[in-house]
């Protein structure tokens, strides 16, 4: 039998946590033969919320889940894990300046990466799914200088899940039969859902999405909008975050991140920025990825034009000028 997984869920108590970590007991991320342990991390006000969740999972009797650790302690939390998904932050309140916001997730974010580098198994796989997500990546990024910048990544599956969704929707079919969608850029409604490259299995052969999506104006406006608007739109219908589709995103980004993508496939993660498609480098930017080995890498020589290239260059602007604010509050 393999060796229990240490996997690591930050604001566990709350909405994603919920729909999360039963996902995570079952196999879905790391498949059904891979044992797992637990580590669940929440704040204080949240510790009873946080062990009715732990009771839940002894009650679900999950046979892979091998363990629980329910803890408000960030030390113990993050000890020997192998992967941490940080769903935790400061949610944006009404009345709030983006830099109060941004100043909170900051100096979480600057602790946690000190727990985590501190005290994760070495090697540990990090995803940020707390917003702003690339942001708070960043700073996980630079106050955890021992471990590898290829190992924090944040997550835009669902944005890249999204677009999946909406082209299966318009032209009625499977959405197992599209793939090569890309998010480019921020988790924000500055993204850049791009279909360029984009392609549907039918029984003639894969075609390119543009071919057959006539429709040059639903895909360079609408679609872009909705995929975009799609977070906001839950909330507004359901009064809660998109909980379920984060957390099946956020599932499906680490498994393709340790099992590999398929051949001929690629996912959109937000990675450390080396300065491919002339994305500045140092930015947590989402790129097109395929996965091998356990290490993701960014597809290359994928042609842009000009219309993408405006949208890919107005993200960077938006997540250059996150960087700098998120700088100025550590000053
Ligand atoms: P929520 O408010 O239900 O849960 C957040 C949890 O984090 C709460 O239990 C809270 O007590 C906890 N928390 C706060 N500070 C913490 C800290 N320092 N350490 C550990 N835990 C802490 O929110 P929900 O709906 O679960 O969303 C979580 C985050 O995910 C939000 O920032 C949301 O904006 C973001 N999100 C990101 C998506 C993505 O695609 N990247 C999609 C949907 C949501």
């Amino acid at each position: 039998a393999k060796d229990p997984v240490r996997v690591l869920v930050t604001g566990a108590a709350g909405q994603i946590g919920y729909a999360l970590v039963p996902m995570i007991a079952r196999g879905v991320m790391l498949g059904a033969d891979q044992p797992v342990i637990l580590h669940m991390l929440d704040i204080p006000p949240a510790a009873e919320a946080l062990n009715g969740v732990k009771m839940e999972l002894v009650d679900a009797a999950f046979p892979l889940l091998k363990g629980v650790v329910a803890t408000t302690d960030v030390v113990e939390a993050c000890k020997g894990v192998h992967i941490a998904v940080m769903v935790g932050g400061f949610p944006r309140k009404e009345g709030m300046e983006r830099k109060d916001v941004m100043s909170k997730n900051v100096s979480i974010y600057k602790s946690q990466a000190s727990a985590l580098e501190a005290h994760a198994a070495a090697n540990c796989k990090v995803l940020v799914v707390a917003n702003p997500a690339n942001t708070n990546a960043l700073i996980l990024k630079e106050f955890a200088p021992s471990i590898p910048e290829k190992n924090i990544t944040c997550l835009t599956r669902l944005d890249h899940n999204r677009a999946l969704g909406q082209v299966s929707e318009r032209l009625s079919v499977q959405v197992s039969d599209v793939k090569n969608v890309i998010i480019w850029g921020n988790h924000s409604s500055t993204q850049y859902p791009d279909v360029t490259h984009a392609t549907v299995k039918t029984s003639a052969g894969e075609k390119a999405i543009r071919e057959l999506v006539a429709d040059d104006a639903w895909l360079n406006g609408e679609f872009i909008c909705t995929v975009q608007q799609r977070g906001a739109a839950i909330i507004k219908a359901r009064k809660f975050s998109s909980a379920l589709s984060a957390a099946s995103s956020a599932c499906d980004h680490i498994r393709d991140w340790v099992v590999g993508t398929p051949e001929g496939t690629w996912v959109s993660m937000g990675v450390y920025s080396d300065g491919s498609y002339d994305v500045p480098a140092g930015l947590i930017y989402s790129f097109p990825v395929t996965c091998k080995n356990g290490e993701w890498s960014i597809v290359q020589g994928l042609s842009i034009d000009d219309f993408s290239r405006n949208k890919l260059n107005k993200t960077a602007e938006e997540l250059s000028e996150e960087k700098a604010l998120a700088y100025s509050c550590l000053a």
